[in-house]
């Protein structure tokens, strides 16, 4: 990814530090943050220095080779198991954080060594799956073409490139000149301030418009196709993803406008068999009541922006069933949902 112009990866690990972009800072300062502890690192992915479902995931392996090599050797399984339970603990929506506790572990049980190759190796493949879903997504992709996304399916998201924006930045230097509508995504404003930053980094037109509006501009014909991401997809299809997601699905569909949902195979949950297996986060009703940003002094504020003494209620995501989405970009093409079991087991070696 660039960040004026130099190249950076969401998330990284050198011998035992993990580095990640703190996104909740975002977009008003970039700094990167070094953790060096398994708590660190656990709390890191739980309040959303580190978010979006392959960066959660490539941070959780991270977090769990840092566990192994910081283990003493008397209580080793005893240190990488609890690690893993309290990896797995943080969020648990993003199919991705359980794909790279499993894969790692495994690892992890031979040697810390090989689990820290484990989780280079995890994220590698994040970076190179990001990478074909923007090639293959690209071919949907026409000239001049209007595209919508919800949340930040970027590479804020993943350890580099994306997922629903991987096709965009492909197109974009094709040539084709692609637009994008950004939802604002409420409540954290992840497409606000998330995807719109990436977006003028890497030069792509854009609006943000507020979450109500996407109805509007689909039904005056202005947006040609919807890529969102996904947090978890069960083997039928239905997909986990910010909330918000499923109102813009349904609405397409009414309007007959292709509904893309572009991941990698990680993201699918071989053992959920539809989406009302997917546990669904909900996260503090602060986010819903309160607004932060720097002031015009540089200081970090939280203001609130309802009615004092009403509380919320704030789930995180929301599944969209497989009958709304046109189909799943993913590294090995794009697929419909039937063809999604030929992939089992594929992510897990
Ligand atoms: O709560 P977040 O910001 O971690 O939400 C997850 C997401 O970023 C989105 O749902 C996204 O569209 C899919 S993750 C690639």
């Amino acid at each position: 990814m660039k960040v004026n112009g130099k190249h950076y990866r969401t998330v990284s690990m050198e011998q035992q530090t993990i580095y990640m972009i703190n996104q909740n800072l975002l977009p008003f300062k970039f700094e990167i943050v070094s953790l060096n502890s398994l708590q660190e690192s656990c709390e890191a992915i739980n309040n959303m220095i580190v978010r979006g479902a392959g960066a959660i995931g490539s941070a959780a392996g991270f977090a769990l080779a840092q566990a192994a090599l910081k283990a003493s050797k008397k209580s080793y399984l005893q240190e990488i198991e609890f690690a893993k339970k309290a990896i797995e603990n943080t969020r648990p929506t993003a199919q991705n954080l359980f794909s790279a506790t499993n894969f790692v572990f495994k690892a992890a049980l031979e040697s810390p060594e090989k689990a820290y190759h484990a989780a280079q190796n995890f994220a590698q493949r994040d970076v190179d799956a990001c990478r074909k879903i923007g090639i293959n997504g690209n071919s949907i992709i026409t000239s001049n073409m209007c595209i919508a996304t919800h949340c930040n399916a970027g590479w804020l998201a993943f350890t580099d490139y994306g997922s629903a924006l991987s096709p965009i930045y492909e197109a974009k230097n094709l040539g084709k000149k692609p637009f994008v509508y950004v939802d604002e995504t409420r409540p954290r404003g992840q497409g606000a301030r998330l995807t719109a930053w990436e977006l003028q980094q890497e030069s792509v037109p854009h609006r943000i418009i507020v979450d109500n509006a996407a109805a509007f501009f689909m039904q005056r014909g202005e947006i040609d196709m919807y890529i969102v991401g996904a947090d978890r997809i069960a083997i039928n299809g239905d997909t986990a993803n910010k909330i918000g997601t499923l109102e813009k699905a349904i609405v397409a569909y009414e309007f007959g406008i292709p509904f893309y949902v572009a991941a990698p195979i990680s993201t699918i949950d071989f053992s959920c068999k539809s989406g009302k297996e997917i546990p669904i986060e909900f996260r503090s009703e602060r986010e819903v009541l309160y607004q932060s940003g720097f002031d015009k002094e540089g200081i970090w504020r939280e203001i609130l922006i309802a009615s004092p003494n009403s509380m919320a209620i704030n789930p995180a995501f929301d599944v969209t069933p497989a009958q709304y989405i046109t189909g799943y970009i993913t590294e090995y093409g794009i697929l419909s949902a039937e063809e999604l079991t030929d992939y089992i087991g594929l992510d897990a070696n």
